[in-house]
Formats: structure tokens, sequence, C-alpha cells
């Protein structure tokens, strides 16, 4: 792919002047963290690839910590990963003519077909600050050398918490992040998972759309703090049927525990790109799911389910529970519709266009309001030079 098929015409971008940055972050935000891979998909020792916002890397772990490098020589530009050489636990060798680097901060430290070269020493490859935390690998797609914001200013509230229990998977899904982000958060496409087998299995509520009553949605933009859109389900008006002309023609499914239908409570969507709903797919549950930006027409989607446990007994049974449940009957019985939604948005989002043509209603507000936060609270946009 050209690079300029990463980017948004300048003309076009000041068609949406309150969320210009927005439109432009087609490879995401610069300067932001992003899980990127699993740590159960990285053994001691081992090298794997990974593409995040439009930058090839590969990853390493040493002595558990991991480790992440741009995953192309500075010398004739070859990617390491065509053929992996690492002689010694620290350092990667290029297949090509032998520079070596090391894994910590990218340093050049040897050429081994020109040990006596002056780059040695003073040239480096691209290096990125890693931390793994609930069992993600996070990397920090930052500027070289810069101090990265904390991470927990770039997760929603909650996740790092100490009895937050989490569990994770990852799906490879083809449109554009924005289109898995919007999927996710908008409230109205609660129509496509009337189908879900997961409905059974809960016994829960699910209504086939609900309004959103304007100036009902928060807006979470302390300093400090993880920047986000809450859009709390209590001011939502359930709708259960759908007509046409007056005749039901689809029901919602909707269960009662006293008198409420028991259903999730809320969702929130956080920058840099990470979808919160409560009590869901059960209650007591957390979904904190990623879409995170590899190139202009995929995502990663790292999907997570949380639920606040100490004991050991209790956390032994949730993760039973989401290898015999969670995982396949709501990642893969209800997620994948979503999956299925983002690929069918694409075709039409991946025309830049497309963004100033859609028609968008009220119940879609939310959606604007998260471009809009991202719009005022990104660190920077993704640029061609920062892929080039
Ligand atoms: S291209 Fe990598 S050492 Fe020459
Ligand atoms: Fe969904």
């Amino acid at each position: 792919m050209e690079s300029s098929e990463y980017f948004v015409d300048e003309a076009l971008l000041q068609r949406v002047p309150k969320w210009r940055n927005y439109y432009a972050a087609k490879l995401g935000f610069r300067n932001h963290w992003y899980p990127v891979r699993l740590s159960s998909e990285l053994g001691e020792g081992q090298v794997i690839a990974a593409t995040l916002c439009g930058v090839e890397l590969l990853l390493k772990r040493v002595d558990g910590v991991v480790f992440a490098l741009r995953d192309r020589c500075i010398h004739r530009g070859v990617k390491f990963s065509d053929k992996v050489e690492c002689y010694t636990r620290d350092t990667i060798t290029c297949w090509y003519h032998g520079f070596t680097y090391r894994w910590g901060d990218g340093v050049l430290t040897d050429i081994l077909a020109s040990p006596s070269s002056k780059a040695i020493g003073k040239r480096k490859v691209d290096s990125y600050p890693v931390e793994e935390a609930k069992g993600l690998i996070f990397v920090y797609m930052g500027d070289q050398g810069a101090t990265p914001q904390p991470l927990s200013e770039d997760v929603p509230p909650g996740f790092l918490d100490d009895d937050m229990v989490i569990h994770s998977a990852r799906y490879d899904v083809g449109s554009n992040w924005r289109v898995g982000a919007e999927n996710g958060f908008d409230g109205l496409h609660v129509y496509i998972h009337r189908t879900s087998p997961l409905l059974a299995s809960t016994q829960r509520s699910l209504p086939i759309g609900h309004a959103t009553e304007s100036g009902k949605i928060f807006l979470q933009e302390e300093d400090g703090k993880p920047k986000g859109v809450l859009d709390p389900f209590e001011h939502h008006v359930s709708l259960w049927e759908g007509k046409i002309g007056g005749e039901v023609v689809v029901k919602g499914t909707k269960r009662m525990t006293g008198n409420n239908p028991n259903r999730t409570t809320g969702a929130s969507m956080w920058l840099p790109g990470c979808l919160r709903v409560d009590n869901f797919p059960d209650e007591g549950l957390f979904i904190y799911e990623w879409y995170v930006p590899e190139t202009a027409d995929t995502h990663n989607y790292v999907i997570t389910i949380g639920k606040r446990l100490t004991s050991e007994a209790d956390k032994a049974a949730f993760e039973h529970e989401f290898w015999s449940r969670w995982k396949p009957i709501s990642f893969e019985g209800f997620n994948n519709q979503d999956i299925e939604a983002r690929v069918g948005l694409q075709k039409f989002y991946k025309d830049d266009v497309a963004w100033l043509d859609e028609g968008l209603i009220e119940g879609d507000a939310p959606l604007i309001a998260w471009r809009e936060l991202c719009h005022r609270h990104n660190r920077g946009v993704q640029k061609p030079e920062d892929v080039r």
C-alpha cells in the first residue's frame, strides 16, 4: 500500500472542524499506549511480529521483560523478521550484513561484516516502551526518546484495579480501527445482536434499540485521568419491538428481575480506542475491548472480560468459565456479529469521502461526542513521516 493511502486529504479535513484529528487518524493516535499482543502469545526468548499504527514491530521477551523494536534495519531497510537471528539473548542481528542491535534500546552495538564501522554505538533502530498489565502487552507508539504518559491514563477506569481479574482473546479484523470503535460504542447496533446465543445462555434482556436522550452523555476530560465518553443506559429508552407500518416484525428479549429488565448498565469509550461495557455479558462482569490500529484497513481486536475477585478459588472458577463459556458464547457468539458488521461498514468507510456522506440520526450522538473527544484530547495523529 502506498503511504498516501493512509492519510486523508487536507481539503476533506477542513469539512469536519470539530473532529478533524479523528478523521485524520486513519492509523491511530501517537504517544498513546495500545495492547498489541496477549502476554501468553510471547514466551521467554521468543520473537514475534506485530503491526501498530502502520509501524511494523518485532517483540522479544528477555528474562521476562518484553522489548519492542521497529522491524526494519537502518542499513538497507530489510525486515529482521524475514529471518530472525539472535546470537545473544539481548541482541538481534540483521540477516543481511550483520548489523546488530540491543533489544533494550535499539542501539547498534556491532556490525558482524564491518566491526570497525564508526556507526557502531552512534546509530539505533527505533525502539518503543513496553508495559505488561493484566495479561496484555502494551506498546507506547511514541516519539523516540520521549517519556511515556502513564499507562493508567490510556485505559478505562477500573481496568488496572488490583481486584479486577482479566481474561482476553484477540482477533484480526478487516476494517479500519475507527470503524471498529464506532461499531462497539454504537447504541443502535444492538439490533444485530438479537439472534445471539448469548441471550439464552445468560437469561439477560436485550432490546432491539434505544434512543439516547440528548444531553445525557457524560464526558471525562479531567487532566491526568483517562479521557472518555460515558453513555449510562439508565437514560436510555429501550425498544422491545420493531414495527413496520404499526405491525410488529421483530422482537427484543425482555426478562425481568423484579420491576427491571436484567440488562447491561452502561457503555463508555476511552482514548485511544477502548470500549468498556458494564454488567455485560452478565451481571458483575465488565468488557474492556480495544480496536488497535494496524493498517488503514485492518485492526487488532483485543477483547477482555473482567470480574472483581479476590479469592484464589473464585479466580480459578472464573478462568474455567472464561474458556468454557465467555470465549465461545460471548466473544465468538456475540462479538463475532460485530466483526461481520465492521467488515460490512468498511466497504463504505474505506473511502475517505464516505465519512462526509453518512446520514447519522439522533441516537448516533454518542459517536459524534467520541469523535470530538478524540479531536480534543489525542496526543498526536500518526503522520506520513511516522510510518515512512
Ligand atoms: S540491511 Fe541490515 S545489515 Fe544491511
Ligand atoms: Fe456489538
